[in-house]
């Protein structure tokens, strides 16, 4: 058993819980769009084709924003291809996951599935194969009211109103040697300085989120940042950061601890923004899109792609299937990004449905909710107000990767105007409970209006299509006297304690 004792305080804030935070990822990969968002032969399918049953996961997921439409297969798309009579669209070689795009579905079907989900898009330009102009005219029709060449083809096609999109991101993991028309920093920064200035001409209101790396372990990881803010800074808001953790060689503990590369992450990338605004003598800040993050799998058959003649439509490709401790990891992950939430302000768990997504589909068959599908709708939905900083005291747990850190990590939200609070915290300990004790006698007279616990006596336990519930977070017990809350969390669980005010 580890102890743990964390002392909250409303009045230490780090700042307001941004609802981007809870953005996700929709890329034309393997069937995140084809028999993932959109099956118009499945029986659930609505009028334009999408699936209710995915509609409604995703609306109880939680997500506001997705990012859309890559991905590294942004890098090789014609984001003409994909508007204008369906039938009529090139069926395309996708270069970045070997498979064929066959264009069924495109920006102006994108855009409504948004509006059904109620989630705010995230557009991608591409930067790889293409430049300036192709950006300048994405944004024309989408954001365009009329009168012009593309917008005016947008009404045609049927969307008689602008998208109005405000994020969009300059091209997808530029430092990446697997990238479509990778680039080096240098070459990078001045196409996403020219880029964004031109599409600031048409709408000077948009929010431009400029590549960073695509992992901290990349070896231009941190040059890459200074160069290329150093051409782009005052261009762009959002500089982003793509991370995906794996239990590599049975390293359970390792695994466990991943919050500790991305708190890492976090904290070099906006230690290299503000190196540059100094040495720049600039005003602004730059803030951090965290706009690929999740558990993946990497090496494992799953993300094998297609080789040789084999051109699929949609195959099956990065479906990893989730167990407990990969649920624990993404809670984790989140508690990171919420204690960042003076820097980050928008992240997206890549991705949403079927690749490496908390939501999974047959086509033709059911819809369902992978483990890890439970901390990101529980966080999403119950993190309100200003974001706590807490003063953590706990055991450590020895790591093969990051030596000792604390068995717990933990991030509170506290809302001000209803006196709500939720606790956020993971036991990271892979071989026994860790015993927690919450100080709340800054917060006054408090009640506990809900404790629930993910976690499983086998940690590997994964959900399926035909049993995608028998594990799902559960009541946690929890004792209050005397203003302090203890509590119990069993190895590898994630957990979440909701307080309010004492009627
Ligand atoms: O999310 C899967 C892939 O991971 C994305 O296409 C790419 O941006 C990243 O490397």
């Amino acid at each position: 058993m580890t102890n743990a004792h964390i002392t909250l305080d409303p009045a230490f804030r780090v700042a307001p819980v941004n609802r981007r935070t809870f953005g996700s990822f929709v890329e034309h990969l393997g069937r995140s769009v084809y028999t993932g968002i959109h099956e118009p032969t499945h029986p659930g399918a609505n009028a334009r084709g999408f699936r209710t049953d995915v509609l409604a996961l995703v609306k109880e997921l939680g997500v506001t924003t997705v990012r859309y439409p890559g991905g590294n297969f942004v890098s090789g798309y014609r984001w003409e291809d994909g508007v204008g009579p369906v039938e009529k669209r090139p069926r395309r070689l996708d270069l970045a996951w070997h498979s064929t795009e066959p264009n069924w579905v495109g920006v102006d079907e994108f855009m409504a599935w948004a509006t059904e989900a109620g989630v705010e898009p995230m557009m991608a330009v591409n930067l790889g194969t293409r430049g300036v102009q192709e950006a300048l005219d994405l944004l024309e029709y989408c954001n365009v009211p009329g009168g012009t060449a593309w917008s005016d083809a947008r009404r045609a096609n049927g969307a008689e109103s602008p998208y109005k999109v405000r994020m969009w991101c300059l091209g997808n993991e530029m430092d990446g040697p697997w990238q479509i028309g990778g680039k080096t920093a240098h070459e990078y920064g001045r196409l996403a300085s020219q880029t964004a200035k031109a599409m600031r001409m048409i709408d000077p209101e948009l929010e431009l989120v400029v590549c960073g790396s695509s992992h901290s372990s990349m070896p231009t990881f941190g040059e890459w940042e200074r160069e290329v803010l150093g051409a782009a800074y005052e261009d762009i808001d959002f500089i982003s950061a793509h991370a995906y953790y794996q239990a590599r060689d049975g390293d359970l503990a390792s695994f466990l601890a991943s919050g500790v590369n991305m708190d890492y992450f976090i904290d070099s990338v906006v230690a290299t923004c503000d190196h540059v605004k100094a040495a720049r003598k600039l005003d602004k800040d730059i803030y951090v899109s965290f706009d690929e993050w999740n558990v993946w799998y990497q090496s494992g058959e799953a993300s094998k792609t297609p080789t040789g003649d084999d051109w699929p439509v949609a195959p099956r490709l990065l479906e990893d299937h989730y167990n407990v401790a990969d649920a624990v990891v993404v809670g984790g992950l989140l508690i990171s990004l919420l204690r960042h939430s003076d820097r980050v302000r928008s992240a997206c768990l890549a991705q949403l449905v079927n690749v490496i997504a908390p939501i999974m589909t047959e086509p033709g068959g059911p819809a369902w909710r992978q483990t890890t599908f439970h901390p990101f709708a529980l966080t999403a939905r119950y993190a309100k107000g200003e974001v706590l900083k807490l003063d953590v005291r706990s055991d450590q747990v020895e790591t093969p990767q990051y030596g000792g850190v604390a068995a717990v990590d933990a991030v509170a939200t506290y809302d001000p105007e209803t006196g709500d609070l939720a606790l956020f915290i993971i036991n990271r300990n892979a071989q026994a409970a860790t015993q927690v004790e919450l100080d709340l006698r800054s917060l006054g007279a408090v009640r506990v209006t809900g404790a629930t616990v993910l976690a499983n006596d086998d940690h590997r336990w994964a959900a399926t299509s035909d049993d995608p519930d028998s594990v799902v977070p559960h009541d946690l017990t929890t004792i209050l006297a005397d203003g302090t809350l203890s509590a119990e969390l069993p190895a590898v669980s994630w957990a979440m304690v909701r307080l309010g005010r004492a009627a």
